[in-house]
């Protein structure tokens, strides 16, 4: 969806001799398919895993292998390899690979080329998890990340080994994207953008108040992917579930009105994402202290007032708007007239809108599908994991901003 976006970029990939060297092949697969070259070098334990033939196949490169071959060394030395990269990628890194780059051990081509670089290095962990809770492997870890050197992954779930933990490989597309944030070096950096994120609450008394199911996924996601195109990002968000995304300055509230009084004080951005799920209301009587059920006494009655709209008011700007303001758009029905009407009537940029009363739950849920309509129209983007809806949309914001 998103184009040859690493085209003339070229990957030093040394693949580690462990189970997972497997999941590189489609690591390989989306590099190529993303227009990035990719130098293969295997360890001899790699061959165990993978055949070089497989891996210079979907490299359209041979694989490099011995340090003193003649073939190899004749067409170009093993310094000028990582000279020509942009990147070296170490997938899967090993804990005995691990150990020889934070030892400066240099006794095979994968190790010297790790030693002789000038280039930033990615590692994809991937070992058996006392392996990677062993103390030297942390300290080792410890080393190479003080050496500058960026890790994604591993995570937690079942290994080949048959044991839970953390340790296994961080998936393809995660390996990738993590490339693609190194290489298209922060082509957000200098953007201030604020994105909202999570339900908000509305109070009826000291205990009690109304809410909604948004998790906070979708814009904690967002602000991460933002993040990661290195973006300046204040990420507003109400009480939710999510884990806050690093890097993002977070500012934590709690109802329509503290949302609208934080978007305020931002000041000037050069985007805003609205993703949160304002209630459309708060209760106008609230009480100080509890609501108490009283025997013969009628039920209480909450009157309501509607919210400000936050995301209307920062599209309406006169002075100050934002370049692009984004909305989302939650509906049940007639998704695509809804939100496209809903776009017009706020006056935002684009809207996400995503159709919330079909059988697959969006609310709450890890997926997400999303039709971004703007002023060109509706385009529907298959279903996806919330993070790739971020990825894709950031990158979107990226190629609109610049
Ligand atoms: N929004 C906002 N402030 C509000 C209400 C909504 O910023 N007080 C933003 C949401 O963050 C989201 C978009 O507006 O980006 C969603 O609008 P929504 O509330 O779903 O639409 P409504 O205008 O309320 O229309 P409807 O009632 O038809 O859903």
């Amino acid at each position: 969806m998103w184009g040859a976006m690493l085209a003339g970029k070229k990957i030093l990939l040394i693949i580690g001799g462990g189970i997972a060297a497997y999941k590189v092949l489609e690591l390989m697969r989306l590099l190529g398919k993303s227009g990035a070259g990719i130098v293969p070098v295997m360890t001899k334990a790699a061959e165990e895993f993978v055949t070089p033939l497989s891996v210079s196949a979907l490299a359209e490169a041979p694989v490099r292998r011995a340090l003193f071959s003649l073939e190899d060394e004749a067409e170009m030395g093993h310094i000028q390899l990582t000279r020509d990269a942009d990147l070296v990628v170490v997938a899967p890194a090993t804990a005995d690979l691990m150990a020889k780059m934070a030892n400066g051990l240099a006794n095979d081509m994968a190790s010297t080329l790790l030693i002789a670089r000038n280039k930033p290095v990615l590692l994809a962990p991937a070992m058996n998890v006392a392996m990677w809770e062993n103390a030297a492997t942390k300290r080792n870890a410890e080393t190479l990340r003080e050496d500058g050197c960026t890790f994604v992954g591993p995570e937690e779930g079942n290994m080949a080994c048959g044991e839970f933990g953390f340790g296994r490989m961080a998936e393809p597309a995660e390996i990738f994207a993590a490339i693609e944030a190194h290489l298209l070096d922060g082509p957000l950096r200098g953007k201030r953008i604020l994105v909202t994120s999570g339900p908000t609450h509305e109070p009826i008394d000291p205990v009690r108040y109304i809410a909604n199911r948004s998790s906070g996924l979708q814009g904690a996601e967002i602000a991460r992917a933002l993040v990661a195109l290195g973006a300046e990002v204040d990420f507003v968000t109400g009480p939710a579930e999510a884990a806050r995304p690093e890097g993002a300055n977070v500012i934590e509230v709690e109802t329509a009105l503290e949302m609208a009084a934080a978007v305020e004080a931002a000041g000037q951005l050069d985007a805003a994402i609205f993703a949160a799920a304002v209630a459309d209301w708060r209760v106008a009587n609230t009480s100080d202290s509890k609501m108490k059920k009283l025997a013969g006494k009628a039920m209480p009655e909450l009157e309501l007032i509607e919210n400000p709209d936050i995301l209307a008011t920062v599209s309406q700007r006169s002075n100050g708007r934002p370049a692009l303001v984004i909305g989302f758009a939650a509906e049940t029905n007639d998704v695509i007239e809804n939100a496209t009407a809903k776009r017009k009537r706020k006056g935002c940029d684009w809207i996400l809108a995503n159709d919330v009363g079909g059988a697959r739950p969006v609310m709450g849920g890890p997926d997400n599908q999303v039709i971004l309509i703007s002023a060109n129209g509706a385009e529907t983007w298959p279903w996806m994991s919330k993070k790739q809806v971020a990825e894709g949309l950031a990158l979107r914001i990226s190629e609109a901003l610049t």
